[in-house]
């Protein structure tokens, strides 16, 4: 194999690539931390996030990590800064009171390190090593900003005080979208072991053979939510797990975050802005317990993570499994709503362009779709290139959420991402669909 490298070459275009995903990902976190003042970078607007500028200087740590000192084998910059930014030595309750860099030097913290990548891309080989093959460590490391990008925009959401984000409003419906689709029994190939930027939990492919179910054809709305808060199923501890009735009562649930009643109706605030509920729009900061008693009480369940994958990526005329919903290609503005292009889900049938062959529609994008299964490494799985990653939260205490949100990037979304979280949690864009067994072909 050649190592020289013209215009043109794989390799150059590589290496522009990831160029161009450093610099419009940089550009996002960028805007989200200039949009407020100093003393609003360094608050923590809840405690269950980290003020602002802990997730800044924390991606241009992890960036120095793994690709100044690993990929670079350079000298560290800032040392002394590792422990403060470890997302496992910090809980985000303790995050305000560290010596944290303050916002002009964890700025310029960025930029040296920014420097250096560049640097050291410029005279880069993309070699057999697993971590550079591909370009993969640069690719985690854009998944990993893009990730803290969402992250600091559920902060936005959380925080009190005058809007300071804005962006147009998502397209309106061009297609009648509602009821079930049938997926027909049968194996599908579930994970990749080919997408070269797929992080360690979407590996290996394997096969997966599913009885028939029936699956939503879009995400329950906030005009199916509303029927079962008025019908009372708040009230109800029949619709409810255990741990999920105990939660309901704990935390006091009666709606949806930032939801509030509005004479005979509902609001909601959307970054420090209220509206009117629309209802034909995918329902969203749901937790996993409301979205498991809404589907019990609609006489329906929760999609396993294998159901929503099948329904996602698996086309009946091929057999094969694609990247996306609608076919290989990268997500582009008809496909889906993703990329903080729009600040909210946007209504029910607004992405045919988006559907599955079997037409299910606005799987990715919108909202991430909590899914019944726990979770746990695809057979096959090893660690790579951290445990942190993924491995040391395998198990029952988290749920998989599937498809990304409004708030998601292209380049950390995928038919095979997978994102997971407490099924506690709704600060998050958090939605559903829901899905039933199929009975005998009718
Ligand atoms: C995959 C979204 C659950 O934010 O905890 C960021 C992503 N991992 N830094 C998280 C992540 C390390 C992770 N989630
Ligand atoms: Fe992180």
């Amino acid at each position: 194999m050649t190592t020289t490298e013209r215009p043109g070459t794989d390799a150059e275009r590589l290496r522009d690539r990831i160029a161009a995903e450093l610099e419009r990902t940089r550009a996002r976190t960028a805007a989200l931390t200039d949009a407020v003042d100093d003393d609003d970078l360094v608050r923590q607007h809840s405690t269950l996030m980290s003020p602002l500028v802990w997730d800044l200087a924390h991606v241009g740590n992890q960036e120095e990590l793994w690709l100044v000192r690993d990929v670079g084998g350079r000298e560290p910059v800032r040392h002394d800064i590792d422990d403060l930014y470890d997302a496992f030595k910090q809980p985000r309750k303790d995050r305000p009171a560290l010596p944290l860099l303050p916002p002009a030097e964890a700025r310029a913290y960025l930029r040296t390190v920014r420097d250096k990548v560049f640097d050291l891309l410029d005279g880069i080989r993309f070699t057999e090593r697993p971590l550079v093959a591909d370009g993969f460590a640069f690719g985690m490391i854009v998944q990993h900003e893009q990730q803290h990008d969402e992250t600091m925009l559920a902060t936005h959401q959380l925080r009190a005080g005058a809007p300071v984000l804005d962006a147009p409003p998502p397209p309106e419906p061009r297609a009648r979208v509602g009821g079930e689709v049938r997926v027909p029994a049968g194996p599908f190939t579930m994970g990749t072991s080919t997408d070269p930027w797929a992080l360690d939990n979407e590996r290996p492919a394997h096969t997966v053979d599913l009885p028939a179910y029936l699956i939503d054809a879009a995400p329950v709305t906030n005009g199916q939510y509303r029927a079962f808060i008025a019908d009372g199923g708040y009230d109800e501890p029949r619709w409810w797990s255990e741990a999920g009735w105990r939660h309901r009562i704990e935390a006091e649930l009666s709606a949806p975050m930032h939801w509030r009643r509005d004479g005979d109706g509902w609001a909601y605030r959307r970054f420090g802005r209220w509206s009117a509920v629309r209802d034909d729009e995918p329902v969203v900061h749901v937790c996993w317990y409301e979205a498991q008693a809404y589907a019990a009480w609609a006489g329906k369940r929760l999609p396993t993570e294998a159901e929503w994958e099948k329904a996602a990526r698996w086309d009946p005329a091929s057999g094969r499994s694609r990247r996306y919903p609608w076919g290989d290609e990268d997500p582009g503005a008809e496909h889906a709503n993703l990329g903080q292009r729009h600040l909210w889900p946007a209504p029910v049938g607004a992405y045919p362009a988006g559907a599955s062959p079997l037409g299910v529609h606005q799987l990715v994008g919108d909202v991430w779709e909590w899914t019944s299964s726990p979770f746990r490494g695809h057979p096959g799985f090893t660690a790579f290139p951290y445990r942190e990653y993924s491995e040391v939260f395998f198990g029952d205490d988290h749920r998989v959420l599937r498809g990304g949100s409004f708030g998601t990037d292209r380049s950390a979304c995928r038919g095979t991402f997978r994102n997971w979280d407490y099924p506690i949690r709704r600060q998050i864009f958090s939605g559903f669909r829901c899905a039933r067994d199929a009975g005998p072909e009718e």
